[in-house]
């Protein structure tokens, strides 16, 4: 069977959070598991349906966490996040990402959503192309920084 029909997307649950962890590990060398238990509490009690697992055999491979907007910045409630997207290294390139974001897509549409926003790190190539082929484009908002002394 191709692959693809083998993945399962479903809604994140608080109990996908030891497979979030470690598939964060992975890409990123490091263990935040304090860091995901805040951002998965957040994501449950914001947009459930826009926080989505992949999953392959029972095996949770990648997710998804995005939000409706609640006029954050100013952004009206029509626009909608993605915060996070991450796929284990040995799944990716083959599609598990795009399913994820289609599928997030379709539920943030049904609330009205009807433009997503994301902030990228300019240095960082995968998710860059990964939005770029997703058909994202750069945005009107601007990002200030001021760095503090001491
Ligand atoms: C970016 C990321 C989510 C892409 O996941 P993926 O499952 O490999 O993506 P897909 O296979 O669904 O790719 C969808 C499209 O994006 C393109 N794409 C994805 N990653 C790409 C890359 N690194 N370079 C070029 N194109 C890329 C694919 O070629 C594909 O386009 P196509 O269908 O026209 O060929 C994945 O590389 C990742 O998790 N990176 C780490 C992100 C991160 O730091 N997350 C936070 C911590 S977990």
């Amino acid at each position: 069977m191709d692959l693809m029909e083998q993945v399962k997307i479903r809604v994140l649950d608080y109990d996908d959070l030891d497979a979030i962890v470690e598939i964060d590990k992975e890409v990123l060398g490091k263990e935040r598991p304090d860091y995901w238990q805040m951002k998965i509490e957040l994501s449950e009690s914001r947009s459930p349906m826009a926080s989505l697992v992949a999953e392959l055999d029972g095996r949770v491979v990648g997710f998804i966490l995005g939000d409706a907007s609640g006029w954050e910045y100013g952004v009206p409630d029509t626009v909608g996040w993605i915060d996070t997207i991450g796929v284990h290294p040995k799944y990716q390139k083959k599609g598990i990402a795009r399913l994820l974001f289609k599928e997030m897509v379709t539920n943030l549409k049904k609330v009205g959503v009807d433009t997503i926003y994301t902030f990228v790190n300019w240095r960082d190539w995968d998710l860059l192309h990964f939005f770029d082929k997703m058909g994202f484009q750069k945005g009107d908002m601007i990002h200030l920084e001021l760095k503090l002394e001491g």
